[in-house]
């Protein structure tokens, strides 16, 4: 199977430092562990995968060929990853229907990364022929509600009680979606 090579595109942050946000592919695993291994414990209550797991990072960068996911990365001068963000299309009756991810590394949160990221993963999702794009985040946080209703999706649904965290801890999940023009 051929790797994809996605456009690339150079992005100028709010506080001038630049990055590359382009596909993510198989040689990227090693700077997807470090990412991984970087982020917060809080986010990895959270995170619905564990990227601090290497089985994990391995089916991530593997997916890299899969046919129904297109995964996104945000690269710094120094090529480590400051973002990731990833489109799959749901299998089933939801074949139309694509789920977003979004995930900023600490550090370079608050200079409009998460915003671009959410704007290139969109494309993608349009591009993996999604007609509909949901995400799914913990009703708390509201860094991620606030860039997707910017981007046009409205608020689906909200889960009582229904992501636990690896403190056993039960949350409320909150659905946002938006409808693709094809
Ligand atoms: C959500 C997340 C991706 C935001 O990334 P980011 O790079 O900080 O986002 P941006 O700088 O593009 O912020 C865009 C807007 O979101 C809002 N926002 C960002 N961080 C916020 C915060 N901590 N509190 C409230 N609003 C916030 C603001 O409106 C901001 O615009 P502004 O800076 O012009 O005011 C990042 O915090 C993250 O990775 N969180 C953990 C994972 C997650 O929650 N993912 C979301 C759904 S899958």
């Amino acid at each position: 199977m051929v790797q994809r090579s996605a456009a690339m595109s150079n992005v100028a942050l709010k506080d001038n430092r630049q990055v590359t946000i382009r596909a993510l592919v198989e040689s990227d695993r090693a700077a997807l562990t470090e990412f991984g291994l970087s982020l917060p414990k809080d986010d990895l209550l959270y995170l619905e995968e564990d990227f601090t797991n290497p089985e994990i990072i391995t089916r991530l960068v593997n997916a890299s060929f899969a046919e129904n996911w297109r995964q996104m990365v945000a690269i710094a001068d120094d090529g480590s990853i400051a973002a990731y963000a990833s489109a799959r299309r749901v299998p089933g009756w939801s074949n139309h229907v694509a789920e977003l991810r979004l995930l900023v590394k600490p550090g370079w949160r608050r200079c409009g990364l998460g915003m671009q990221m959410a704007q290139a993963i969109v494309e993608a999702a349009r591009d993996l022929g999604a007609q509909k794009v949901t995400v799914a985040m913990l009703a708390a946080l509201k860094a991620g509600q606030a860039i997707f209703s910017r981007l046009g999706f409205a608020v689906e649904g909200q889960l009582t009680r229904h992501a636990i965290d690896r403190n056993g801890d039960l949350h409320d999940v909150v659905i946002m979606s938006a409808f693709l023009k094809v």
